[in-house]
């Protein structure tokens, strides 16, 4: 049965699920701050441009996490592959859960998690601002991919696989 509704500050949790009606992967975000490394479970990440080579994510401004990824330098955006949940579920409730992972420092201080199916490092190219969130634009600056690991899927909340029909 279909439902319509206005989209209003009282109904937000139906337009989150609305949103949730997309498949998307799942990601975690990585930065050097002044509390050391941060990362974050994040879905809102979307290919941007080829040429120049570009992606976007953002962060919420509720986010304690928020002032820390806008004003880094560089990041890196890991899409998480089913062998990763632990990571998934750690970096969605702290932003320091780097004892379930495999990870190295890059030459500016982003932690870099192994095994991941694609990683991109990043420069921030643009902060913009977006209701409750801030879009930040990376200019990708090296990529890192992995055949063999299996896609971790999210959809209506929940996590699962892609199996092709
Ligand atoms: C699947 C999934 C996707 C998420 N996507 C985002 C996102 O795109 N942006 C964001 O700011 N937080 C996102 N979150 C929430 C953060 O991972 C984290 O739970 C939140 O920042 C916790 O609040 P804190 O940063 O104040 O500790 C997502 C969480 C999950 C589980």
């Amino acid at each position: 049965m279909a439902e319509s509704f206005l989209p209003t500050p009282g109904n937000s949790r139906a337009l989150r699920a609305a949103f949730g009606r997309f498949a998307t992967g799942v990601t975690v975000v990585t930065a050097a701050s002044e509390r050391g490394p941060v990362g974050i479970t994040a879905n809102s990440f979307a290919s941007v441009s080829l040429e120049p080579p570009l992606l976007l994510w953002c962060p919420a401004k509720l986010s304690r996490r928020h002032d820390a990824f806008v004003t880094a330098k560089h990041f890196a955006l890991h899409v998480m592959g089913t062998a990763q949940d632990a990571l998934i579920w750690g970096f969605a409730n702290t932003a320091e859960a780097f004892e379930h992972s495999d990870w190295e420092l890059s030459e500016h201080g982003v932690p870099l998690i192994a095994g991941c199916p694609a990683r991109f490092e990043c420069t921030t190219r643009d902060r913009l601002d977006a209701g409750d969130h801030t879009v930040l634009i990376g200019q990708i600056d090296r990529v890192t991919t992995e055949a063999d690991a299996e896609v971790r899927v999210f959809l209506d909340s929940d996590y699962g696989h892609f199996v092709a029909s």
